[in-house]
């Protein structure tokens, strides 16, 4: 470990979300290390007006790591936490503070059994980026985190300052996250239709997103966030205001074949409901299907 002005930082599973961030560090000198599942002599992030790259290789062996880290963000899918699993052991120690960049309300539950003695910290991840084919990631917004107002947040705060990922901390961050939850539920629809966001704009779509939030809402309310009414119709006027072939993580997982987080962005939603007595028609109809579309059988 380091000093807190010049903290060790790592960080794991450099896809989409991983590249951007570990750009936006090595941009201003605190590169992070790197660990991931497939090897890469480096990761390359662009985006209007220019490229970055990042130095690895990435690091592919838990067994070769040497010490632990002040700082370590996690950035593979929730279904990939299990797997990473021996990367957390070898990489946190006692205060390490591990940022979940990840989709989902219960980033906390996830991985606090991984590393019992780390703080974890969960995050809102606001911006869109994909994997191209040559393995550079398109950063295509504004990269921005959200996070909760607690002590291991200066430490994220501090390695990500002057980057070009802002970071916010909220004192509600329960309503944030499930705001974002609602986005994601509702983006979950473009696995079920195969196509992306230029969807929205049918009435026949539209309507049905709206009536789904309107259940996710309902639910997120009962888990204690405060969002008002108007908040179906503002994510559907924003799926609306995409560009037509803006797609989302787990469309692009769907049309590779690869396992869904089926249960961390739309599966939670029923799950919620029912310990709280809540009907989900629409969850009840669009959980199943995106369980299925992922871990079949069939
Ligand atoms: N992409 C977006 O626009 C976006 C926006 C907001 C939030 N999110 C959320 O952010 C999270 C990350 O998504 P993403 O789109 O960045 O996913 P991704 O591009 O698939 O990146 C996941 C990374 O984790 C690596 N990985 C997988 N298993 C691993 C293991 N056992 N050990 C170490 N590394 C491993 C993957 O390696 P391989 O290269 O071998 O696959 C890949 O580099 C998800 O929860 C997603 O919902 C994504």
């Amino acid at each position: 470990m380091t000093t807190s002005e010049n903290p060790a930082i790592a960080l794991i599973g450099p896809g989409a979300i991983g590249t951007t961030v570990a750009a936006a560090l090595h941009e201003v000198g605190r590169t992070p290390t790197i660990f991931g599942r497939s090897a890469h002599e480096h990761l390359e992030l662009r985006f209007d007006g220019g490229h970055i790259v990042v130095p690895g290789p990435v690091q592919t062996n838990p067994a070769e790591v040497e010490g632990t880290f002040d700082l370590v963000f996690v950035a593979v899918k929730s279904t990939q936490v299990d797997a990473a699993a021996p990367w957390l052991s070898a990489l946190c120690g006692n205060r390490t503070v591990v940022c979940v960049l990840q989709n989902g309300v219960e980033q906390k539950t996830l991985l606090a059994p991984y590393v019992p003695d780390s703080p974890v910290l969960p995050s809102v991840v606001w911006f869109p980026a994909q994997r191209e084919p040559d393995a550079s990631v398109w950063l295509r917004g504004k990269a921005r985190v959200t996070l909760p107002d607690t002590p291991e947040s200066s430490v994220v705060l501090a390695a990500l300052r002057d980057t070009r990922c802002s970071v916010d901390v909220v004192a509600d961050f329960t309503s944030v996250a499930w705001r974002k939850l609602l986005q994601n539920a509702v983006a979950g629809l473009m696995v079920l239709a195969g196509r992306r966001a230029g969807m929205y704009s049918r009435a026949d779509v539209a309507g049905l997103a709206l009536a789904y939030l309107q259940e996710c809402l309902e639910v997120a309310r009962a888990e204690g966030a405060t969002l008002g009414d108007e908040v179906p119709q503002e994510i559907v006027d924003a799926f609306q205001s995409y560009p037509a072939d803006l797609g989302t993580s787990i469309l692009a997982d769907r049309q590779a074949g690869r396992p869904l987080e089926w249960d961390s962005r739309n599966g939670v939603v029923q799950r919620c409901a029912r310990s709280h007595g809540i009907p989900t028609p629409i969850s009840d109809l669009v959980v199943p299907l995106l369980a299925a579309a992922s871990d079949g059988p069939g």
